[in-house]
C-alpha cells in the first residue's frame, strides 16, 4: 500500500475519490509456479488512474524494490500480463522467520497486548433431556475457539448455560413422586438419564391425558419455584444425573466447562423486567410484558415482540439471557461474550443483543457475537432422529465412530490389539468426529459420515495424526542426532518442497489471526491440511538420515 501510495501520489491527490486501500488487495498466490503472493490491484487501478495496468505494475515494481529490497523482505517480484504483481519472499527471510519460530515457545504468535475476558457460552444442553447432535457441534466449535484465544492471549471463561430451569421441572417432581410414592428430600434418586428422558416424556403424556395429575404438576411448579426445600432437593438430583451424562461426553473430548445453567439467573430476573420498565422499553401484548425492537417484524410485516414476562408471571428464554448479560458485563467484566448455537436461534440472539444495548446493559465498548452453525445431517441427507422421533443419542454416535475407527485400525495393522488398541480406536474415533466437524465451514450444514471421516487419506484427522506419526518416528530414529544438534546448525533451504514446507510454517500467526477474526475453526484445519500434506511431500522428496543436509532437515 505504501508502495502504490509513493508511486502515485500526484494522482491519488488529484483525484480524491481513489480510495487505495480498499482497491489493494495481497492474496496467496494461486498457483506455486508464480509465487508466493499476489497483488491484482493494477487492473483495479486502470480506470482511476487512466494509466494501462501494465505501467501501474511495473511501477509498483520498480516502487518495491527500491524500498524493500534492502530490508531483504522480497526473493522475486514479478509482473506478468496484463498487470499481475507476483511476489516472493526471500529465503532469507524464511529462514530467519523459522529461526525465530524455533526458539520461541509462541510459534511465533504474539499474545494481544492487553488482556481482555471473553466469556464463550457453549455446548448448553437442557436437562433431562439427552444431548444431541446440534449441542455436539455447539460443543466442539466452542471448545476449539475457546483454547484459540486463550492461546492469542485472551482470558476465557468457558460458560454451559444449561437449561436447567422451567415448569417442565414441576411436572417431572411430580411424577417421580408417582413412580416413588415414599420420596423424601434426602433420598438418592438413582436413575439414569436415560430412564429419566423417559419418565419425562411420560410425564408430558400424562400430563395432558389426566386432569388430576396436571393438577399436581401445576402444584409442584408452584412449590419449586417458591424454593420448597423437597422440590428444589430433587431438582437438585434431576440436575446432576443430567450433568453427569454430560460429563462423559466433555471428558471424552477433554473439554472444560463450568456449568452455569439458567437457574443461575434466576434472582436477576424481576430487575430485567424492571430495568425495561425505566428504560420505557416495555409494552403489554396479549397480557404479556414485551419489547418491540425497531427492525423487526414477522412475516405480515407486524412488529415482532421480544417476551421478556409472561401473563402467568413467568419469565422467557430472552429474560435469562439478558439477566446473563447484564450479570456477564458488570460481574465478569466481559469485553466480548461470544454465542455457539444453532442458525435458528439467530433472530433471537439479534433481538436479545439489540435489547441489551437499549436497556443499557452492554457499552459500545463490549462486543457480542452470536456464532451460528448449520445443522448436522445423516449420510442419507436427512435430520437424526431415532424411530421414537427423538433425537438421536450423542453417546451412541460416539460409540459407533470408536468401533469403526476400531474396524479400520485392525484391517491396517491386525497385530494391533488389547488396551493399545483401545486407546487408539477410541483417540481415532473421537479425533474424526471433531475434526470433521471442525473442518467443515461451520454455517453450512454437514453430513455426518463415519466412512469419510475415519478415512487416512484426504483432510481428516487420521491424515493429520499420519504427519504426526512420521515426524515423531524421525526424532525416534534421529533420537542420539537430534540431541547433538549445536546451536550452531542452521536451517538451509534448497529444495522446493522445503520451501513451501517453510513458507506454510511461517503463516501461523495469520492463520490464527484470521481464524480469531471470523470465528472459522475450518481456516485453521484447512491450514493443517496443507500443512500435512507440504510435510508429507517434504519426506517423500528430502532424505534426511544420513543426507549432507541432515540437520537443516531435523530442524525444519
Ligand atoms: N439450551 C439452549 C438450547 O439447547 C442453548 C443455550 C444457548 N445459550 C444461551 N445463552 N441462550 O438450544
Amino acid at each position: 500500500i505504501a508502495a502504490f501510495y509513493e508511486a502515485f501520489h500526484d494522482k491519488a491527490v488529484e483525484n480524491k475519490s481513489i480510495d487505495l486501500r480498499a482497491l489493494i488487495e495481497v492474496t496467496e498466490a494461486r498457483q506455486e509456479q508464480f509465487g508466493h503472493y499476489q497483488c491484482n490491484a493494477a487492473m483495479k487501478l486502470t480506470k482511476q488512474l487512466d494509466m494501462p495496468p501494465l505501467d501501474i505494475a511495473l511501477a509498483i515494481k520498480s516502487k518495491l524494490e527500491e524500498k524493500l529490497y534492502p530490508h531483504g523482505l522480497f526473493g522475486r517480484i514479478e509482473v506478468a500480463k496484463p498487470g499481475f504483481i507476483n511476489l516472493s519472499l526471500s529465503t532469507e527471510f524464511l529462514t530467519q522467520t523459522l529461526e525465530h519460530l524455533q526458539t520461541d515457545p509462541r510459534l511465533g504468535v504474539a499474545a494481544i497486548e492487553k488482556a481482555q475476558r471473553v466469556v464463550v457460552d457453549f455446548s448448553s444442553p437442557n436437562i433431562a433431556k439427552e444431548m444431541h447432535v446440534g449441542h455436539l457441534r455447539s460443543t466442539i466449535l466452542g471448545d476449539a475457539l475457546s483454547r484459540l484465544l486463550s492461546f492469542l492471549g485472551y482470558d476465557v471463561l468457558r460458560l454451559n448455560h444449561l437449561g436447567d430451569w422451567g415448569t417442565q421441572f414441576g411436572m417431572l417432581i411430580a411424577y417421580i413422586q408417582l413412580q416413588i410414592p415414599d420420596l423424601k428430600a434426602d433420598t438418592p434418586l438413582s436413575l439414569s438419564l436415560t430412564q429419566l428422558v423417559d419418565w419425562y416424556r411420560a410425564a408430558k403424556q400424562r400430563f395432558d391425558a389426566d386432569a388430576n395429575f396436571k393438577q399436581q404438576a401445576q402444584k409442584a411448579v408452584v412449590a419449586l419455584q417458591r424454593g420448597d426445600p423437597f422440590s428444589l432437593a430433587v431438582w437438585t438430583q434431576i440436575c446432576m444425573i443430567s450433568s453427569q451424562a454430560y460429563e462423559e461426553i466433555y471428558r471424552l473430548f477433554s473439554v472444560e466447562l463450568i456449568n452455569r445453567g439458567e437457574s443461575f439467573y434466576k434472582p436477576m430476573l424481576s430487575a430485567v423486567v424492571e430495568d425495561c420498565k425505566a428504560a420505557g422499553l416495555l409494552k403489554k401484548s396479549e397480557g404479556a410484558q414485551c419489547l418491540f425492537l425497531p427492525g423487526f417484524v414477522n412475516r405480515e410485516g407486524e412488529p415482532l415482540p421480544l417476551m421478556i414476562q409472561k401473563s402467568d408471571g413467568g419469565y422467557n428464554y430472552a429474560t435469562t439471557d439478558l439477566a446473563a448479560i447484564k450479570q456477564r458485563v458488570k460481574t465478569e467484566h466481559a469485553d466480548w461474550i461470544i454465542y455457539v448455537t444453532d442458525a435458528g436461534q439467530a433472530q433471537h440472539f439479534d433481538m436479545v443483543f439489540q435489547a441489551a444495548r437499549a436497556i443499557g446493559y452492554l457499552p459500545d465498548s463490549v462486543k457480542v457475537s452470536h456464532v451460528p452453525f448449520g445443522l448436522v445431517l445423516r449420510a442419507d441427507g436427512k435430520k437424526f432422529k431415532t424411530r421414537e422421533g427423538d433425537t438421536e443419542k450423542l453417546v451412541d454416535l460416539l460409540t459407533v465412530a470408536i468401533e469403526k475407527a476400531k474396524t479400520a485400525l485392525q484391517s491396517r495393522n491386525p497385530e494391533l490389539s488389547g488396551e493399545l488398541l483401545d486407546e487408539t480406536a477410541t483417540a481415532l474415533g473421537i479425533n474424526a468426529v471433531k475434526y470433521s466437524d471442525l473442518s467443515c465451514h461451520r454455517a453450512s450444514n454437514y453430513v455426518f459420515n463415519y466412512d469419510k471421516m475415519l478415512q487416512f487419506e484426504g483432510n481428516t484427522a487420521a491424515f493429520l495424526s499420519y504427519a504426526v506419526v512420521r515426524i515423531r518416528s524421525i526424532y525416534r530414529k534421529a533420537g542420539a542426532q537430534w540431541s547433538a544438534l549445536s546451536k550452531t546448525d542452521a536451517i538451509q533451504l534448497k529444495e522446493p518442497a522445503e520451501l513451501s514446507l517453510a513458507l506454510l510454517l511461517c503463516q501461523f500467526e495469520d492463520v490464527l489471526d484470521q481464524t480469531a477474526r471470523e470465528l472459522m475453526p475450518h481456516v485453521l484445519t484447512d491450514y493443517l491440511f496443507r500443512l500435512a500434506e507440504k510435510f508429507h511431500r517434504f519426506f517423500h522428496d528430502c532424505r534426511v538420515e544420513g543426507s549432507e543436509y541432515q540437520n537443516s532437515r531435523l530442524l525444519l
